[in-house]
């Protein structure tokens, strides 16, 4: 199963992210969880120890890999370079592991037609491809705002894109332009969560002002949420709410045929 997760800025993709790898991960299947957004913070939210984070550096950040991969060193444009270089052994040896989630920072991605044709963005489309080709169990994609970055390798392997919404006019307006930019490249499979809800009348609001994209599930806006984060704890231990709720939306994955 793939699951990339979008949504305007500071919705809380990468809380639902976290939530949803360490729920997989409880059930005993094998979560990769690939970081996608320039300013990683998904390793923070799912309480890796500092040890490990050490061990982390985001794949377009790894100049002396780029140059090893595609023979050229990055920012470089015009020359020669290979544009399918060895990916395979990258998840395995890049990433580490925190309670059976698996995770990989890449950094910036940009998976359309619009990046430079340079040496790091041939690694980071190759692997990001070869990511999306593995028969990884779960792979769930913490991307940064927007869906312009994605290619249409992504159309035909991700199950699931989930739009991350707050209540309000403004996410919901972002909500619509991902639709669009999706239905763009063919991308239909497509579910909203609505994050931060405080009542029945926000929820209400969300499920009426939906641009058309079913609604999942809803997480309740806690400020224990933002008490775990200073804590270093993941939401998933520290906020039962948001714990059950994650439970919830897996599975109305389930029910939508999405396991
Ligand atoms: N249900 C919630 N209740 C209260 N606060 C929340 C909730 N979910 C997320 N937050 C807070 O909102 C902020 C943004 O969350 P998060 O980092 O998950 O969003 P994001 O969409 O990944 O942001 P970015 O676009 O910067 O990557 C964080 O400070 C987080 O603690
Ligand atoms: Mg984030």
């Amino acid at each position: 199963m793939k699951l990339a997760i979008s949504g305007k800025g500071g919705v809380g993709k990468t809380t639902l992210a976290a939530l949803l790898a360490q729920v997989y991960a409880d059930q005993g299947r094998d979560v990769l969880a690939v970081d996608a957004d320039p300013a990683p913070c998904l390793a923070g939210a799912l309480g890796f120890p500092d040890e490990l984070r050490a061990r982390l550096h985001p794949i377009a950040e790894m100049e002396g890999l780029i140059e090893e991969r595609t023979g050229a060193k990055p920012g470089t444009v015009g020359g020669f370079f290979t544009i399918n270089p060895r990916v395979d052994d990258i998840p395995e040896r890049f990433s580490v592991v925190h309670r059976d989630v698996r995770l990989l920072e890449m950094g910036s991605v940009d998976l359309g037609g619009s990046g430079c044709i340079c040496p790091e963005s041939a690694l980071l489309k190759t692997l990001f491809t070869h990511l999306l080709f593995r028969k990884d169990d779960v792979l769930i994609l913490d991307m940064y705002a927007g869906v312009e970055h994605l290619g249409r390798a992504t159309v035909d392997f991700v199950d699931a894109m989930i739009v991350v919404v707050e209540p309000t006019r403004r996410s919901l307006g972002t909500a619509a332009q991902i639709k669009g930019l999706a239905a763009d490249i063919g991308l239909s499979r497509l579910w909203l969560v609505a994050n931060k809800v405080r009542n029945e009348d926000e929820a209400a609001f969300v499920e009426a002002e939906t641009p058309g994209i079913p609604v999942l599930g809803m997480l309740p806006a806690d400020l224990a949420v933002q008490e775990a984060d200073r804590l270093g704890i993941p939401v998933y231990d520290h906020v039962p709410a948001l714990h059950d709720a994650a439970l919830g939306i897996a599975g109305s994955l389930v029910a939508e045929g999405v396991s």
